[in-house]
C-alpha cells in the first residue's frame, strides 16, 4: 500500500509519518519510509535552489517543476514494492499544488505512482508562517493560501481522507491512526 501524506509547510508529516510507521510495525506491518525532494544528485540540487532569492521567478519555478519530476522518477521501483507500506512525505501532489501550470505539471507527472491513500494534513496558513523559518521560497503566506486551496480541490480526485492538523501533535496521530485502520483491517474503535 502506498500512502502519501501531503499539506502546507509546517504541517507536521514528517512527525506523523514517524509516530504512523512505529505503530504500524507494533501491529506486525513491515513498513518503508519515503521524502520528497529525496536525497539524490537532483533533491540536494532543489533544496538549493529553493534557497535562491530569485526562486519567485517564473524561469526557476519552472525549473523546479522539471527537476521535482525527475526526482521522483529517480524513486519509481520503490514505490512498487508491495511487500511493505510505503509511507511517502510528499509525491507528485505537491507537485499539482505548488507548481504550474496544472496542464504541464500533470504531463511532467504522467509516469508519477498514484497514492492508494491520500492523507491530507490540513493546517491552517497563518500556523504553518508561525512554524517555518521563512528560509524557502514557498514559505510565505499569500504563496501558502493559494497551495492549501489547490490541495483541497486536489484531493477530490484520490482516495483520500483529511485530517484537521491544527489540533496537537497526539491527537493528529490518533485521527491518522483511526483514518488508516480501515484500510488494514484494524479495528478503529481499537485505536485510543
Ligand atoms: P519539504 O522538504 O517538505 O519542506 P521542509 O524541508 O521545509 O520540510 O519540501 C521542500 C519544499 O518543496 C516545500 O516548500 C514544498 C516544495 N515542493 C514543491 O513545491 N513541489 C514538489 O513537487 C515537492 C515534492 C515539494
Amino acid at each position: 500500500m502506498y500512502i502519501v501524506f501531503e499539506g502546507i509547510d509546517g504541517a507536521g508529516k514528517s512527525t506523523q509519518i514517524q509516530m504512523l510507521k512505529e505503530w504500524l510495525e507494533a501491529n506486525g506491518f513491515r513498513v518503508e519510509t519515503l521524502v520528497e525532494p529525496t536525497d539524490s544528485e537532483v533533491g540536494k540540487l532543489i533544496r538549493r535552489i529553493l534557497q535562491r532569492h530569485d526562486a519567485q521567478t517564473d524561469s526557476v519555478q519552472k525549473t523546479l517543476g522539471l527537476l521535482f519530476a525527475a526526482d521522483r522518477m529517480l524513486i519509481m521501483d520503490k514505490l512498487n514494492d508491495e511487500s511493505k507500506i510505503i509511507l511517502s512525505d510528499r509525491s507528485f501532489i505537491s507537485s499539482l499544488a505548488y507548481q504550474e501550470p496544472a496542464e504541464w505539471i500533470e504531463v511532467l507527472n504522467r509516469y508519477a505512482k498514484k497514492p492508494d491513500l491520500l492523507l491530507l494534513l490540513d493546517l491552517d496558513v497563518k500556523k504553518s508562517v508561525a512554524r517555518t523559518s521563512g528560509e524557502d521560497t514557498f514559505e510565505n503566506e499569500e504563496f501558502l493560501t493559494k497551495v492549501k486551496a489547490n490541495y483541497l480541490d486536489l484531493v477530490e480526485k484520490y482516495e483520500h481522507q483529511i485530517i484537521d492538523a491544527n489540533n496537537g501533535v497526539n491527537k493528529v496521530s490518533s485521527d491518522i491512526k483511526k483514518a488508516v485502520a480501515p484500510y488494514l483491517g484494524i479495528c478503529p474503535d481499537c485505536i485510543r
